[in-house]
């Protein structure tokens, strides 16, 4: 494997704490109710595994899979599902989490996806927020971190496959 040039953005002391956070928000939110979790494959399940833990809710958990990206770090623009989840969501309370929004084309195309089944409530919970590329006004309703317009990896985040196991966020070097 290349060892690619990068630095630390975020390191885990700091990623636990905003998780502690917004698990916390979420629990006062959604408190008395019982959440359905959506992770966003492949690169929302280190976040969505550390976050359903913090939470003091009952949660259950299922799994949609888009490819929007192709081998490198370019978008090509188009979303396409290649999983759907296997849980019906019509009348309950759904929070979609995610690992990051860049374009927000990927969770534009979810949520009127999901929202077209009824669901009770629909929020987006994004661990991370690069705001400078949108291509459509998408906003996440729980944001861990709003970084600048590099690419990061770790912490679920890959560059081609690579370093989604780092336990912290680290931003490629050109
Ligand atoms: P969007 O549709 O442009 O908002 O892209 C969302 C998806 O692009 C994310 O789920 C990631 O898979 C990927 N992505 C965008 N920026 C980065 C990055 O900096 N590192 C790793 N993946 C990224």
């Amino acid at each position: 494997m290349d060892e690619m040039s990068k630095e630390i953005l975020f390191p885990r002391a700091i990623i636990q704490k905003r998780v502690q956070e917004l698990a916390s928000q979420i629990s006062d939110d959604y408190a008395g109710r019982e959440l359905i979790i959506i992770g966003i494959l492949k690169g929302a399940f280190i976040f969505m595994a550390d976050l359903i833990r913090a939470m003091r809710i009952p949660c259950k958990v299922d799994f949609v899979r888009v490819a929007s990206y192709g081998a490198g770090s370019e978008s090509t623009g188009k979303v396409v599902m290649t999983k759907d989840i296997e849980t019906s969501i019509r009348g309950r309370d759904i929070l979609i989490v995610e690992d990051i929004v860049d374009t927000g084309l990927t969770l534009q195309y979810l949520v009127d996806w999901f929202k077209e089944r009824n669901p009770h409530s629909l929020k987006v919970c994004a661990f991370l927020d690069k705001r400078k590329k949108r291509k459509v006004s998408f906003e996440a309703d729980y944001v861990g971190f709003t970084i600048d317009d590099g690419f990061v990896v770790g912490y679920g985040l890959d560059f081609s496959e690579q370093y989604r196991f780092l336990p912290e966020i680290y931003v490629i070097k050109q």
